[in-house]
């Protein structure tokens, strides 16, 4: 399965109020997400169909974040938010949406992703779902910082490790996707200051030069689970369930169990 693949059965079985994907490219990510969406890209060069309500942003992901009111568009544009607002105004979390599915394939670069996730983190809750394209890089020469292949995974493949190591409170799923792999990090803690406080130090130590150090579990795929296997397991209607009724966080501690039987 390819990461197009992964993020149409993703929309089917987490079925996301609010999605958020960072590079657009050709809109061919996009085109799956059926939910109020806001999309990222300096450079984008839509050429399909969207059939989502979106607010399509020429801008970098960091310049986006800075924005006062970066998700605007899912307050007031249509979307499910809105209809629970007037319904139940405490649901709203101090009116600020939050992000349930956010897609993070812009810039391949370590710090760059990094920022992304921190910033994607930040809007989101616990029950959200968390993607990052390209975190399994085949080979060395795919894993460049500066890109000299077809296939561009560059050096992102570190944000893993970096949360592994730094955030133990999240899990980090690696998903065996062609061409180069999606991982899927649940359990987000939109409060946690872990990253930004380390964040100096962390780019002082992962940003190196070429050519990269890549890990054998990482070329080989040690630890990564089929996408099939994930996506068709039984912990996403608790999930969804939880999600939906706003569960504390405490909710996260067996699903989290089942998640980790998936990946062993
Ligand atoms: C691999 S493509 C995205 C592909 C798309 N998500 C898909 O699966 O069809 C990467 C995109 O990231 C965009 N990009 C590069 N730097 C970026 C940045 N700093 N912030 C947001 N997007 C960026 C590029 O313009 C490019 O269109």
């Amino acid at each position: 399965m390819d990461r197009h693949g992964f993020l149409r059965h993703m929309h089917r079985v987490y079925k996301p109020r609010t999605y958020l994907e960072i590079g657009v490219n050709d809109g061919r990510s996009l085109a799956l997400s059926r939910a109020p969406s806001v999309a990222v890209d300096p450079a984008f060069r839509v050429v399909t169909d969207i059939s989502c309500d979106v607010h399509l942003v020429k801008a970098t992901s960091d310049n986006f974040f800075a924005r006062k009111d970066p998700l605007i568009h899912l307050r007031n544009g249509r979307n499910p938010f809105r209809a629970l607002a007037r319904r139940d105004p405490a649901n709203l979390l101090g009116g600020e949406p939050k992000l349930e599915l956010s897609f993070i394939d812009g810039m391949h670069l370590f710090e760059y992703a990094l920022r992304d996730f921190m910033n994607v983190e930040r809007h989101s809750r616990w029950s959200s779902v968390i993607i990052l394209d390209d975190m399994l890089p085949r080979d060395v020469d795919e894993a460049a910082r500066d890109r000299h292949t077809t296939f561009w995974a560059g050096d992102v493949y570190k944000v893993a490790q970096v949360l592994r190591r730094h955030r133990p409170d999240l899990l980090v799923v690696d998903v065996d996707t062609a061409p180069t792999g999606v991982v899927a990090v649940f359990g987000a803690n939109s409060e946690s200051t872990v990253l930004k406080n380390a964040y100096d130090k962390i780019i002082e130590e992962y940003v190196v030069p070429d050519p990269q150090d890549v890990p054998q579990e990482v070329l080989g795929r040690k630890n990564a689970v089929r996408p099939e296997a994930l996506l068709g397991a039984g912990f996403w209607p608790g999930l969804v369930r939880a999600r939906n009724l706003r569960r504390s966080r405490s909710a996260f501690v067996p699903l989290r169990r089942q998640i980790e039987a998936i990946t062993g």
